[in-house]
């Protein structure tokens, strides 16, 4: 029996070490889904207009992002290919390292695995998390990654938030006059963008779904092959206790 719970406390030793990535942040939690193709699709679209000419996605194949997101490949090639690579390359951009570093005193990194690294609620929330800051040399800061090199390069669709934005902050209501606290994610803007905050969160988490996939895009898969290998345990299992029973049977 000692056995048996020194076995078991290995085997949920690890979760708590995903547990404990990225404490000590604000964060809103993010819930993935892999299944919502839809999402999915925003996703890469973004991904390519918005963030592609700075991060690089070098594990990842265009040909095999079109196949699992279900964009037909000459689509896919028309629409979100801006370089002269073929839907079969994988997902470089030309940017060059060292001199990115000069640029932002940090080189953007290859976003492929990032999911994985820091986690989908960090990651969500950093997106959302961008706010003026003059003393800055990008004229912002980040309230999940403080003094990021990184420009706010969404700033023309959410608009620029003058104060720290409430990420990780649980909205409340005031029991006396009934009004809610830290309802919005940003109360005051300094300029407007494009979209409504709730269309913002809807694409920034449509993003993050994204860069979930890439950094686990077998995850449908492995759910859907985990299932039958359970049904074949259960099965295995009669069996195995039919045979145990007969081979201890005449042993008293
Ligand atoms: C103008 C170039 C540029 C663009 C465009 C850009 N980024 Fe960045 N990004 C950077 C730089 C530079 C860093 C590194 C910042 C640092 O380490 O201080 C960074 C860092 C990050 C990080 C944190 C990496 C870490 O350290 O774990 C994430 C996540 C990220 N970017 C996501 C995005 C997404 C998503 C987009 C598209 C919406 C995007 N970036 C667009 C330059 C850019």
């Amino acid at each position: 029996m000692r056995k048996l719970i020194v076995a078991f406390v290995f085997a949920v030793l690890p979760a708590f070490g995903l547990a404990a990535g990225g404490a000590g942040v604000p964060m809103d939690h993010m819930e993935p889904d892999h299944a919502n193709k839809a999402s999915l699709q925003r996703g890469v679209a973004l991904f390519t207009n918005y963030c592609m000419g700075c991060h690089s996605m070098q594990y990842a194949r265009y040909k095999r992002v079109a196949n699992d997101l279900g964009i037909p490949e000459d689509l896919y090639e028309q629409n979100l290919i801006f370089t002269d690579a073929k839907i079969g390359e994988l997902m470089k951009n030309s940017m060059k390292k060292d001199m990115a570093a000069g640029w932002f005193g940090a080189p953007p990194p290859d976003l492929t695995l990032e999911a994985r690294l820091r986690g989908e609620s960090w990651v969500y929330s950093y997106l959302r998390g961008f706010y003026k800051d003059d003393t800055r040399p990008t004229g912002v800061n980040n309230v999940v990654f403080p003094n990021v090199g990184m420009p706010h390069v969404l700033v023309s669709l959410q608009g620029l938030c003058g104060v720290k934005p409430n990420v990780g902050v649980p909205a409340s209501v005031e029991p006396l006059s009934g009004n809610i606290n830290n309802g919005e994610l940003c109360p005051s803007y300094v300029s407007e963008g494009s979209m409504s905050e709730a269309e913002f969160d809807q694409a920034m988490y449509d993003l993050t779904n994204f860069l979930s996939y890439t950094a686990d895009p077998v995850k449908l898969e492995r759910e859907r092959l985990g299932i039958f290998v359970l049904i074949f345990v259960a099965i295995f299992f009669v069996f195995a206790y039919l045979l145990n029973r007969e081979y201890w049977k005449d042993v008293h």
